[in-house]
């Protein structure tokens, strides 16, 4: 329908990267590292005594190292309630947790780019679904294709069909999608906006004057934290701006960077900016929600990880809050009725030190148990379109509504829309941006970017 036509000119983009060679600064170091590693295997085989046993081990399945961000609050919780399905299926195999803390994978993904150029992969690491997986680590044939699990698993039927061309290039599918989150949403506390007496804004003219009342009462009107969430935010103002069509045209090559349209857009974001936290870059996307939580801020824009975090247990490292009481959430301004979209999934590691560890837990990655364990206490909805629905809280139930009628896109900052190169050089562009506010140099930069690297 006309809500997944994005779809189709993501995938030609897709294919066209792949084509020529998008994310080539990743390909060749990953390729030269790889002859070496596979001389040096050669010797091992004939050696010592140790050796087969380990290899035996291996081929045995006996353990899978899994690579992720998610260590904090409501992401540690949801990971580790899928780890308990995937124990219970797997008693002989030992899950390794390779998670490297830092939010939307910022240190993760450095340490796992340093160590596929080193030829040492961990099994299956957590990637987005979009150009991330198939501009970034396709391109760089980083992953193996999951054709075969996806038909014995009978998961091209009850994966959206929206999805499969988001994980799939030349034919093959290559990564198991663990959840849908929605990027676009507004998270507010709903005593400090009564207590401003303000109403939730729906356009950014509202916000700013909402802001000024919510300031005038003493409080931070909008909570950020460091540079990814500003791209977060900016991602979110393009759209809300420019609209779903022409958001999407500035990944697909059909928009203009360049636009009047674009540097309006850019402006508001400017003034966005003006309204936020002193202290965003030191702080936490934990931290910019939690500023929200306390009453010491009205809004946060972010992704619904926040759900998870707010409501998940205090044990665990949450807030331990009823939704709609100690939160509430609305669409960002400008963005009723689009669901900016992002998906986690897994990969199988070309050279994978144990590939029936990952494939067993690539089962559960997407499995209906797995699912249904993980996504209600991660603060997202399944990417299987069978989950039991009441498994979900008063939040999710609002997302898994939008998901499936609202206008659907991509996110930028979670790995939807652009490739890693192409989303490095809109992030050095906005690092200068938040320092010097001069939107003309950073309209400029990025239009340079989308050329160098866009399609
Ligand atoms: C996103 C990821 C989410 C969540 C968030 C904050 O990139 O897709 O699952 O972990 O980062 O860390």
């Amino acid at each position: 329908m006309k809500s997944k036509m994005w779809i189709l000119p993501v995938l030609i983009l897709a294919v066209l990267l792949a084509a020529c060679g998008g994310g080539a600064a990743v390909e060749e170091p990953a390729e030269e590292e790889a002859a070496p590693a596979e001389e040096e295997a050669a010797p091992a085989e004939e050696e010592e005594e140790a050796a087969p046993a380990e290899e035996e081990e291996e081929m045995m399945g006996g353990e899978v190292e899994v690579f992720s961000w998610w260590t904090g609050g409501g992401e540690a919780a949801g990971l580790d309630a899928m780890i308990v399905v995937f124990d219970e299926a797997n008693p002989d195999v030992e899950f390794i947790n390779a998670a490297v803390a830092g939010g939307a994978g910022t240190n993760a993904r450095a340490v796992l780019a340093s160590r596929l150029q080193a030829n040492d992969p961990p099994d299956s690491w957590q990637a987005h679904a979009g150009q991330e997986i198939i501009g970034t680590y396709v391109a760089a044939d980083q992953i193996e294709p999951l054709n075969d699990l996806f038909e014995e698993q009978g998961w091209i039927d009850v994966m959206p069909e929206t999805l499969i061309p988001l994980i799939s290039a030349d034919g093959n599918i290559y990564s198991v999608p663990v959840n849908i989150h929605r990027a676009n949403v507004m998270w507010y506390n709903p005593a400090v906006v009564e207590e401003a007496g303000v109403d939730i804004p729906t356009n950014w003219d509202e916000f700013f004057t909402a802001c000024d009342a919510i300031e005038a009462a003493g409080k931070i009107c909008l909570s950020m934290g460091e540079q990814w969430t500003a791209m977060h935010l900016l991602e979110v103002v393009l759209l809300g701006e420019l609209g779903p069509d022409a958001y999407n045209a500035l990944w697909t090559g059909e928009g203009d960077w360049g636009s009047a349209d674009v540097t309006a857009a850019l402006e508001t974001y400017g003034q966005v900016l003006e309204r936020v936290n002193e202290d965003a870059a030191s702080l936490t996307w934990q931290d910019a929600s939690q500023l929200v939580a306390n009453g010491d801020a009205a809004f946060n824009i972010m992704g619904d990880w926040v759900d998870g975090y707010y409501s998940g247990d205090v044990a665990g490292g949450n807030l331990g809050l009823v939704p709609g009481e100690g939160y509430g959430w609305a669409p960002p301004p400008g963005t009723d009725g689009v669901f900016q979209f992002l998906s986690d999934s897994f990969t199988l590691a070309k050279g994978a030190p144990h590939p029936e560890g990952a494939m067993a837990w690539l089962q559960i990655a997407g499995s209906k148990e797995g699912q249904e364990a993980f996504n209600p206490v991660k603060g997202s909805i399944c990417a299987r379109t069978d989950c039991d629905t009441t498994l979900f809280n008063e939040y999710l139930q609002t997302a898994m509504a939008d998901w499936s009628s609202d206008v659907v896109v991509g996110s930028l900052t979670h790995g939807v829309t652009a490739n890693d190169t192409w989303k490095n050089e809109i992030n050095t562009a906005l690092g200068l941006f938040l320092v010097d506010g001069d939107v003309a140099a950073f309209q400029e930069a990025l239009v340079e970017a989308a050329g160098a690297y866009g399609n």
